[in-house]
């Protein structure tokens, strides 16, 4: 297995591999960059097929999260760690205090916190090897599960979109159709149904569908339809990569808002959507909630702080749109544009830095 050699490769500060027989413990953790500040990023525990699909992730993951907090005018840098592995046969103390110590060998340059297959519970038990691990639960003074931030972060993204389409940032009557009601769709169709917007979902897991139906009274289709059904937004909120070549043809939407990373397979599909007239709000400008949530910890999380600055999403996006149209881009491109103008303008400012000897 090669890091250099790899497509997802884009400079990345430092890659780093441990492993822990005894608890079975495998895992990378890639730093994309520190320019604007310690690297932060969750841990995702997934059972991938082999280490080059886990490599590929780690380092395509840790570069969404520099252009995520970039974006988001956080100071932090992107970094991100995945442990390979089944979480529900391997989750151990010994498995999680050790993934710590390796955290905590890094001396703060990668911070973690909960990802696809790890919780708020898991990370206190990361928190007892380092102080580098947040995202614990808020009854231990953390800022708990991000996911209802992602979803708040989406709601305002929403209306910068909603503004555009019909001049009204006003979400009651769009009509959303949601991919994926988990964590962060299920609690952004209940913000959508209290905004009294209409709302269509679809999930491959009918309990999810039904809960949804059941709780919130929203509509549901087939998982294979809600693609092509005719609605004014569609959010894309289950996994990455599902606007590609094949499905854009059958898109029913005008536009796309969703809390999936990496929704776009290639970066050619942005071009496809605009040609296809449907408006892109790129998925690491709106999907950042969490990660602004998550980054109040280190400064003494408070919700009103947190939340604050999760509504400042809908005027980040309104800016990448205006920039696109100005610049004659695709939104895509104006979200990476603005992202990597401030990591050049801010993350070379060492002036009055100490010198380290
Ligand atoms: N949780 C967060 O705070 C957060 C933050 C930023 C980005 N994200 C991203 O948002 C997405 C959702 O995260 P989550 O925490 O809600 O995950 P989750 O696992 O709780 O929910 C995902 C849901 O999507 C469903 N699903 C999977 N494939 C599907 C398909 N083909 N069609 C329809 N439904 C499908 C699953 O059954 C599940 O109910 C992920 O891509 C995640 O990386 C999450």
């Amino acid at each position: 297995m090669t890091v250099f050699d790899s497509i997802h490769y884009q400079d990345h500060e430092q890659v780093v591999f441990a492993a822990d027989p005894a608890s079975g413990l495998n895992t990378i953790i890639a730093i994309h960059s520190t320019a604007l500040g310690p690297s932060l990023g969750g841990t995702r525990f997934y059972p991938y097929a082999s280490e080059e699909e886990a490599l590929a992730d780690v380092l395509r993951l840790s570069q969404g999260m520099t252009l995520k907090a970039a974006a988001s005018g956080l100071d932090l840098g992107g970094g991100k760690a995945v442990i390979i592995g089944d979480p529900t046969e391997l989750k151990s103390e010994r498995l999680w205090r050790a993934f710590g110590q390796f955290v905590d060998s890094l001396g703060g340059r990668y911070i973690t916190a909960e990802d696809v297959g790890t919780t708020t519970e898991d990370m206190e038990l990361v928190r007892r090897e380092t102080r580098w691990a947040f995202g614990t639960p808020m009854s231990e003074g953390g800022s708990g599960d991000p996911s209802p931030a992602t979803a708040r972060g989406l709601i305002a993204g929403l209306r910068a979109v909603s503004a555009r389409l019909r001049g009204d940032r006003d979400l009651a009557g769009l009509r959303v159709a949601i991919e994926g009601v988990g964590k962060v769709g299920y609690a952004y169709a209940r913000f959508l149904t209290e905004a009294r917007a209409e709302v269509i979902v679809a999930d491959i897991d009918d309990a999810a569908t039904e809960r949804a139906v059941r709780d919130l009274g929203v509509k549901s289709v087939p998982p294979e339809d809600i693609l092509s059904v005719d609605c004014d937004v569609l959010s894309p909120c289950a996994l990455g990569g599902g606007i590609n070549a094949e499905t854009i043809p059958i898109l029913g939407c005008s536009a796309i808002v969703g809390s999936a990373n990496n929704q776009l397979a290639t970066d050619q599909d942005a071009v496809r959507l605009a040609e296809a007239g449907i408006l892109y709000a790129p998925d690491f400008v709106v999907n950042a909630g969490g990660l602004i949530n998550v980054s109040h910890e280190l400064r003494g999380y408070t919700e009103a702080g947190a939340f604050h600055q999760i509504d400042g999403i809908e005027k980040a996006t309104a800016r990448i749109l205006d920039v696109a149209e100005a610049e004659g881009v695709t939104p895509n491109q104006a979200a990476i544009a603005v992202a990597q103008r401030r990591i050049d303008a801010v993350g070379g400012l060492h002036r009055f830095r100490p010198l380290r000897v």
